[in-house]
């Protein structure tokens, strides 16, 4: 399905891990339609990932940064534009991590450092992000940033644990840095909120089974695969969504907008 929609764009990708990342997917669909890409991840996923071989797949630079850190962010931005001949039309931040949900603690018991460094990981990285670019005059005009979220920010999901107020505050931090990105740079942020995935972060929440499978049978087109999520972001990416920003776009097969299937309780 290659139209050839990123021709002649340059993006740098977040968060690629193994095969199963939706980051992964969406740096292969990026190159299929066009684009020349940078893959950065942090200094421990590439110590014990894939991404090298992706990297070598995909003709395309592997930098390592810690989203959380503004220096690793300054020199990821200052390589990539060398590398890729000037500035960058779109970004994906594919990060999430939580220290509670790994370690096994309930809603009701957290730790407050680990939470502080879960916001931190998957959303504040994202303000972190944007803001850097913004100084460093990263994006091109019309350019497009995005983040991916997950529902919990606004229903209750109660095994997603802190992760609910990470994707919130992700969403939050979309339109607000989005206003500002918009007037000056004429760039656009987004947030896509995807169906339960099986990749690593995905499979590390409580009861992931339960809840893929639930929301696959809710959804009246099923569960959207990571594939599916990848064709979103490269049509996110291309000129054809160039007036589309502040939102938070539901890719998750109808869930969102159900109430109740009768598949459910008939196989209940
Ligand atoms: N899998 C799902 O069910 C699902 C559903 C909706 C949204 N999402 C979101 O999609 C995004 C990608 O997750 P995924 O499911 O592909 O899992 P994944 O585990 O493949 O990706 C998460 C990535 O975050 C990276 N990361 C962690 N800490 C980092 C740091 N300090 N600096 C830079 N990178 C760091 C990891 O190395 C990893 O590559 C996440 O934001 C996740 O919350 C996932």
């Amino acid at each position: 399905m290659s139209a050839s929609i990123l021709k002649g764009k340059k993006g740098i990708i977040f968060g690629a891990l193994d095969p199963q990342s939706i980051a992964w997917k969406v740096a292969e669909k990026c190159v299929e339609e066009g684009a020349t890409i940078t893959l950065t991840n942090a200094p421990v996923a590439l110590r014990m990932g894939q991404l090298q071989q992706l990297g070598e797949k995909l003709n395309a630079e592997v930098l390592a940064a810690d989203a959380t850190s503004i220096d690793d962010l300054t020199k990821l931005f200052e390589q990539s534009m060398e590398i890729l001949g000037g500035k960058i039309d779109f970004m994906l931040h594919s990060i999430g991590m939580s220290l509670n949900v790994r370690k096994g603690k309930n809603y009701t018991d957290l730790n407050y450092d680990w939470m502080q460094k879960t916001f931190d990981i998957s959303a504040i990285s994202f303000h972190k992000m944007m803001q850097t670019a913004l100084k460093m005059d990263l994006m091109a005009e019309g350019g497009s940033i995005l983040a991916l979220s997950y529902i919990a920010a606004q229903r209750v999901f109660p095994d997603y644990n802190e992760m609910a107020e990470s994707k919130a505050l992700l969403e939050s931090f979309a339109r607000s840095f989005g206003y500002h990105f918009g007037v000056e740079k004429k760039v656009r942020v987004n947030t896509i909120s995807q169906s339960p995935t099986k990749t690593t972060a995905g499979s590390g929440v409580k009861g992931f089974t339960e809840f893929f499978d639930y929301a696959d049978k809710m959804s009246p087109l099923g569960n959207a695969s990571a594939d599916a999520c990848a064709d979103f972001c490269v049509m996110m990416f291309s000129d054809y969504t160039r007036m589309v920003t502040l939102q938070n776009l539901y890719h998750d097969g109808g869930f969102s907008n159900m109430g109740m299937n009768p598949a459910i309780l008939r196989d209940a």
